[in-house]
């Protein structure tokens, strides 16, 4: 598995020299894992054409803005909404000053204004020119905004000077979008997460199932994982590879996940349970095919076991999320199972067209004793990076606050 497994890269490709290793750098992202989209300015294609990077990335790159037929594909929005991180390499003076004023006169600089992913910049330019106070006053201005700055390096350029202005080479850019993901916010965590539907059998090539893909169970899984906790995946019957650097436990019934689940909670953290579990199962399932001779077919349906409710109560310590689909008021039915399951955060999703079960997008109610927050509509890669951080932001303050109050019994 690569360091960037499933992640979405959007290149950008500004006017400068270096725009032939953004070639190679394509390359390497993809050997490392991720699936590129590349959009370029007008200068960029001075120096590299469209046909080249169109071949190392797979896919056509993106040059207009205003261009009907490229915004009734993939448009602005949706390139910003498609990409887990934006890597602009090179960046030029221009690019950058444009950047820094928040301008939105090309593809590129519209699609960073629209995006809510973490945006990368590598400069390349003439040492003087990245010396000059404007480039350091727009970069200035650019890192207080969070953008990363990825070098420049020191060394001979293009234009035979030598000092700061090198893009860096690509297998460095690559390690260090890499790092980008590792937030470090759950290090020496264990978290456990279930994902995915249960299948009850009714026979042998016959059960009760639902429509869940297990995608927002496994990208909470690898997100959990990014910030630096040891995961175990315990998923139900999916079609998906298992995430990189998770330990994936493959189940089938609710049973099966409840004793799964319960035999990988001894030194876990959190808790998150994602999965859509049957809340019921057949009482007993039929030795043999059941074959077609009545009219009739009765069913004798018993209770699952509640795997997120018996961990809350029986691992008070554990901090426990817990997930709820549903078609109406989000808030009112989340705060009930927060109380019915005794646990510390739920996070509501709609379900509906575009969002929810087998849906590549989600959006989130979060709702904790306290309050409710809500995370919009997005890939649901980058939705389990938010949700990460809300857990871990919550787990800490609860931990600080156990901490204090046993500091206080002592
Ligand atoms: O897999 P995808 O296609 O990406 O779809 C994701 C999803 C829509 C399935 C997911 O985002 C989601 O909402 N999962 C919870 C579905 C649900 O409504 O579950 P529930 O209301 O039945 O249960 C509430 C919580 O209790 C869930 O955390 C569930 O995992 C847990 N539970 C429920 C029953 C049970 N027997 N044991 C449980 O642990």
């Amino acid at each position: 598995m690569g360091t960037l497994t499933n992640k979405r890269v959007l290149v950008g490709v500004t006017g400068g020299i270096a725009a032939y290793k953004t070639a190679d750098l394509i390359r390497r992202l993809r050997d490392a894992g991720a699936e590129t989209r590349v959009v370029m300015t007008a200068g960029a294609a001075e120096f590299i054409t469209p046909l080249t990077l169109q071949a190392v990335s797979g896919h056509p790159v993106h040059e207009q803005l205003l261009d009907t037929e490229a915004e009734a594909g993939m448009g602005h929005i949706d390139l910003a909404r498609w990409a887990d991180v934006i890597v602009v390499a090179p960046a030029s003076a221009n690019f950058l000053a444009r950047l820094a004023q928040g301008r939105a006169d090309d593809l590129l600089t519209t699609v960073c204004l629209a995006a809510a992913v973490p945006v990368a910049v590598a400069p390349a330019m003439n040492q003087q020119m990245w010396a000059n106070a404007a480039t350091q006053n727009n970069m200035r201005t650019l890192r207080a905004r969070k953008i990363h700055v990825l070098g420049p390096a020191e060394g001979e350029q293009a234009c035979g000077e030598i000092g700061p202005g090198r893009m860096l080479e690509p297998l460095e850019l690559v390690a260090r979008v890499s790092e980008l993901f590792a937030t470090g916010e759950l290090e020496g965590l264990k978290v456990v997460v279930t994902a995915g539907p249960t299948w009850e059998a009714i026979d042998p090539v016959r059960g009760i199932t639902n429509r869940s893909s297990g995608k927002m169970g496994y990208a909470v899984a690898a997100a959990a994982a990014e910030a630096g906790a040891r995961v175990v995946l315990v998923s139900g019957p999916t079609a998906l590879p298992d995430p990189p650097r998770v330990q994936t436990v493959r189940v089938v019934s609710a049973q099966d996940m409840y004793d799964a689940v319960h035999s990988h909670l001894e030194g876990a953290h959190i808790f998150i349970g994602v999965a859509a579990v049957a809340d019921y199962r057949v009482e007993q399932a039929a030795p043999g095919k059941i074959k077609k001779t009545a009219d009739r077919l009765t069913l004798e349906l018993v209770r699952n076991p509640d795997i997120l409710a018996a961990v809350a109560h029986r691992r008070p310590h554990i901090y426990c999320v817990g997930f709820a689909a549903e078609t109406d008021d989000p808030e009112a039915n989340a705060r009930a199972k927060l109380a019915s399951k005794g646990i510390d955060l739920v996070a509501a999703n709609r379900v509906g067209p575009g969002l929810g079960f087998e849906a590549d997008d989600n959006e989130l109610l979060l709702v904790d004793r306290d309050k409710s927050k809500r995370l919009a509509r997005a890939p649901k890669s980058s939705l389990a990076r938010a949700l990460i951080h809300e857990v871990a932001v919550r787990y800490h303050a609860e931990s600080r606050a156990q901490d204090s109050r046993q500091a206080s019994r002592n």
